[in-house]
């Protein structure tokens, strides 16, 4: 009985700390990647945090009418996988949207402002789960 329970007892540590080892490689793996994707690193453009920022601004002129842009990034730490998948793998397209004549700029930077990465599934789910466990993990 005893024997038992100590069989028990070490098989549920061990499984918890397999747990957690794993956890912690895919976020480091998944955090490492956000930074260094092969290519220019994602924090350049969606911050340290991931929760967006400006990027640039600059103006475009059309039918003599002058226009203000900015790109920035949103928050990317809520996004769906779809979503994520749609952005990164090159693969997939991004859904066609329509804008009306007034939303010059949007037009103009809505899906080309991202570089084109080259990034493995496992790769993209890595940095997915980074995403979604750092304000847990990290406690932001
Ligand atoms: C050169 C700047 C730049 C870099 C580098 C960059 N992004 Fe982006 N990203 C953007 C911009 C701008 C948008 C929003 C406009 C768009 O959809 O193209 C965006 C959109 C996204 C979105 C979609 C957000 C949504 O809700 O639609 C995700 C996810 C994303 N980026 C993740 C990443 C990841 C992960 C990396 C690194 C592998 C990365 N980005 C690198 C500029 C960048």
């Amino acid at each position: 009985m005893i024997k038992l329970s100590i069989l028990l007892f070490t098989t549920l540590l061990f499984s918890k700390s397999t747990f957690e080892d794993s956890f912690i490689t895919q976020y480091e793996y998944g955090k490492m990647l956000y930074k260094n994707p092969r290519g220019i690193s994602c924090s350049k453009c969606h911050g340290e945090s991931a929760k967006g920022k400006i990027i640039a601004t600059f103006t475009h002129t059309v039918k003599k009418k002058e226009y203000i842009c900015t790109i920035r990034t949103k928050d990317i730490t809520n996004v769906t996988y779809k979503n994520f998948l749609q952005t990164l793998d090159p693969k997939l397209e991004k859904p066609k949207k329509k804008f009306d004549s007034t939303q010059v700029c949007e037009k103009l930077t809505y899906g080309n402002s991202m570089p084109t990465y080259f990034l493995t599934p496992e790769e993209l789910k890595s940095i997915f789960f980074y995403l979604k466990n750092k304000d847990k993990y990290e406690g932001k």
